[in-house]
C-alpha cells in the first residue's frame, strides 16, 4: 500500500533514499492494521509513530540542509511545514488512540498517506 512510486522521485537521492523510509514506517502501520492476531495494537501504535516522529526529525532536518546548500529561496515556507507534521504527532490524543486503535490507526494512516504524497509531490519538488 505505502511504497515509493515512480513519481515521488525528487532525483536527490538522500531525500529519495529518506522519502522511501517514510513509506516504509507508513507501512508498518498498515500491516499493524491488518493483522488479526494483534487484539492489542496500543504499544505497536506507539512504537510505530515514535519512530515516525524521529524519523522525520532526522529527515527534516537533512532536507532543510540540502535546502540551504542549494539557497533554496521558499526555504522558510518549507520548514513551517515541517514543523505542522511535527506538532500534529506530538499532538495525537493517546486517549482517544486507546479507545478505539482500529479509528486512530486508520486516521493516522490518512493523515500519513495525504501528507507524504501531497508534500512531496508538491512541496519538496519544487526545491528540485
Ligand atoms: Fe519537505
Amino acid at each position: 500500500m505505502f511504497e515509493m512510486k515512480e513519481e515521488y522521485y525528487l532525483g536527490v537521492d538522500a531525500m529519495d533514499a529518506e522519502h522511501i523510509k517514510l513509506f516504509e514506517i507508513a507501512e508498518k502501520a498498515f500491516v499493524l492494521l491488518n493483522d488479526q492476531f494483534i487484539i492489542d495494537k496500543f504499544d505497536y501504535i506507539v512504537k510505530i509513530m515514535e519512530e515516525l516522529r524521529d524519523y522525520t526529525v532526522v529527515h527534516f532536518s537533512d532536507e532543510e540542509a540540502y535546502m540551504e546548500s542549494i539557497q533554496y529561496k521558499k526555504i522558510f515556507s518549507h520548514k513551517i511545514e515541517h514543523q505542522e507534521f511535527i506538532e500534529k504527532i506530538n499532538q495525537i490524543d493517546w486517549d482517544e488512540v486507546e479507545k478505539d486503535q482500529e479509528k486512530a490507526i486508520l486516521a493516522i494512516l490518512e493523515f500519513l498517506n495525504n501528507w507524504l504524497v501531497n508534500h512531496i509531490l508538491y512541496t519538496d519538488k519544487l526545491y528540485v
